[in-house]
């Protein structure tokens, strides 16, 4: 065997190979989504989500010490509140679930990232991201009543206290209303996480129970994007650029690894985010449960797949447990 032709000398030892490591999955990349829920005293274990909870404002203190302890600096909030109606009301009002939610972790900790995920679908009646209408000949949600919700949400959440705004709705122009209804509240400061490629996929599944979110007709074909295609995720990208989008954002992760390097090759100078899913999440766990996989090392390997292919940040539901890993 030709000398020059060995690659295995610099796998010899773990210090050998962390020198060559060339991809490097570190706490600050990551960020837990948190379902936050009307009422007290609420500690609900979600089902299809091991090791997740549906928390009360009041219970919130002890989770983010914990994750203060384990150095997780960035949180993803998501409301179920106390009544849903066809206006999505809860989710802009000052006494929301989520505006207290935020009050309250900015008072224990004041310098965690606190990333409000912009929607309608956890404060309808109906489940759908938005105000319907039947102005098509159909029921659909109505593209342009809804960017109105979405602008008042976002400075609703800027206001309580939020870092970061994150629609995820999928309504055209979203990025562009909630930017300027931003800056026009003197919130210029506070930068926009957009979910630009956000497909509808089968793969939400846990999330819609955790978030008590599930449509109660149809599906969200007609606004989310069909998994087919990736080309339409670089229109998508280049809208949000353009109507002022900080971060882009994919979403799911793992099945979506293409678009995530199209996007990262394309734009390389945008901060790019991966969401891995709750039914990526649900799957790797199951699998580890029934002693299938060790579910720790599959969710560092394919959390660092979801970097190396191009993703600068990572929400996803392993934060906790990989933390110490990392
Ligand atoms: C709401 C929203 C969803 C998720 C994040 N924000 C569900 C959906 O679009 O149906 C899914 C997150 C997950 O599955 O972990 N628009
Ligand atoms: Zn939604």
């Amino acid at each position: 065997m030709d000398i020059n032709l060995r690659l295995r000398r610099m796998r010899r030892t773990p210090a050998l190979r962390n020198m060559v490591s060339e991809t490097i999955l570190t706490k600050s990349d990551l960020i837990l989504p948190l379902f936050i829920k009307h009422g007290s005293n609420i500690k609900v274990p979600i089902q299809s989500m091991i090791g997740h909870y549906q928390l009360s404002v009041d219970n919130l203190s002890e989770e983010i010490h914990l994750l203060m302890d384990l150095g997780i600096e960035s949180v993803l909030l998501f409301g179920i509140p106390f009544s849903k109606d066809g206006m999505a009301k809860d989710s802009y009002s000052d006494n929301g679930i989520i505006q207290q939610a935020i009050h309250t972790i900015k008072n224990i900790a004041p310098h965690m990232t606190v990333v409000t995920d912009v929607c309608c679908c956890e404060y309808t009646d109906h489940g759908h991201c938005g105000v319907l209408s039947d102005n098509t000949g159909h029921l659909d949600v109505d593209n342009d009543r809804t960017l109105a919700l979405f602008a008042k949400q976002a400075i609703s959440h800027a206001q309580a206290g939020a870092d970061i705004i994150a629609p995820s709705g999928m309504m055209d122009g979203q990025v562009g209303i909630i930017r300027s209804a931003l800056d026009h509240a003197d919130f210029s400061h506070i930068p926009i996480m957009s979910y630009s490629a956000k497909y509808a996929s089968a793969l939400y599944g846990p999330f819609r129970q955790a978030a008590e979110g599930v449509p109660q007709f149809g599906d969200r074909k007609s606004y989310q994007m069909n998994p087919a295609n990736g080309n339409e995720a670089l229109r998508e990208v280049a809208l949000d650029l353009q109507e002022g989008a900080d971060i882009v954002m994919v979403k799911p992760a793992h099945a979506y690894l293409d678009v995530i390097h199209r996007i990262k090759t394309k734009y390389p100078e945008v901060p790019l985010a991966a969401y891995h899913v709750s039914g990526e999440f649900a799957m790797i766990k199951a699998a580890a449960q029934a002693g299938w996989i060790d579910g720790e090392q599959a969710a560092i390997e394919i959390l660092t797949g979801i970097k190396r292919a191009g993703a600068d940040i990572i929400i996803n539901y392993f934060s906790k447990e990989i933390a110490k890993l990392l």
